[in-house]
């Protein structure tokens, strides 16, 4: 069991379940409402069977933010884009390993441009597929969902995986931050965060409330409320 009350847990709120038309408006309102990052989806249509938006959009809403940009590709091939999403602004870029060609060569770029280098793990993805990085990552993002789609159900099947990583994470005494995304809800969020996570991705059950700075303190440990 992890010590949750010692941490300040980030609420990253998903981008992908916000009001299309507004989302200059809708950046502002949750950074507004207590949000520490904002997390952009990024899906092609052929990694993930969805197509959202693209780096026009990051550069956009740039100037709207001081936020964080936590960009979650889901696009294959990931290298040829890199550029592009640092470029709109991106400050985190994490990606599929599955996406390949060469995900070592990958996180490299992403550093050699400033940006903070992520792994994601979908609900299949072993553990195995990212212990050899631990060393080139600044942050591991563990899927609860399949990805692809905003408002799934979380998949408590991952919570093992949430503890293994955190595990490994405070024994490799490096600083990387620990992300969960899919299906975070009041309901939810507390298992994951006992489980070890630093970070909360959340689109429905933030942007379906009516009141975003109270959706996004329930996402938070009673103690930080
Ligand atoms: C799923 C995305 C998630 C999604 C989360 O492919 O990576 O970030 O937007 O949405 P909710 O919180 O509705 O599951
Ligand atoms: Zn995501």
């Amino acid at each position: 069991m992890h010590p949750v009350d010692a941490r300040q847990v980030i609420i990253a709120p998903s981008l992908l379940a916000a009001d299309f038309a507004r989302l200059g408006e809708q950046t502002r309102e949750i950074e507004a409402a207590g949000a520490d990052w904002l997390h952009l989806d990024i899906m092609d249509g052929h990694f993930v069977p969805n197509l959202s938006f693209g780096p026009n959009v990051l550069r956009a809403l740039r100037r709207r933010t001081s936020m964080p940009f936590d960009v979650h590709l889901m696009i294959a091939p990931v290298d040829p884009y890199v550029h592009a999403f640092a470029e709109a602004g991106a400050d985190h870029i994490t990606f599929h390993p599955e996406a390949g060609p060469n995900p070592h060569r990958t996180l490299q770029l992403i550093r050699s441009l400033g940006k903070k280098s992520g792994l994601a793990l979908n609900p299949a993805t072993p553990v195995e597929s990212v212990v050899w990085a631990l060393d080139m990552v600044d942050i591991l993002l563990v899927m609860t969902v399949n990805p692809g789609f905003g408002g799934q159900a979380f998949l408590s099947s991952q919570l093992a995986k949430i503890e293994t990583l955190r595990r490994l994470i405070d024994d490799s005494g490096r600083p990387i931050i620990l992300n969960v995304d899919g299906g975070i809800t009041p309901e939810t969020a507390p298992g994951v965060i006992r489980a070890g996570a630093d970070a909360l991705v959340s689109g429905t059950a933030v942007f379906a409330a009516d009141d975003y700075a109270a959706a996004i303190a329930a996402l938070r440990p009673a103690a930080q409320h």
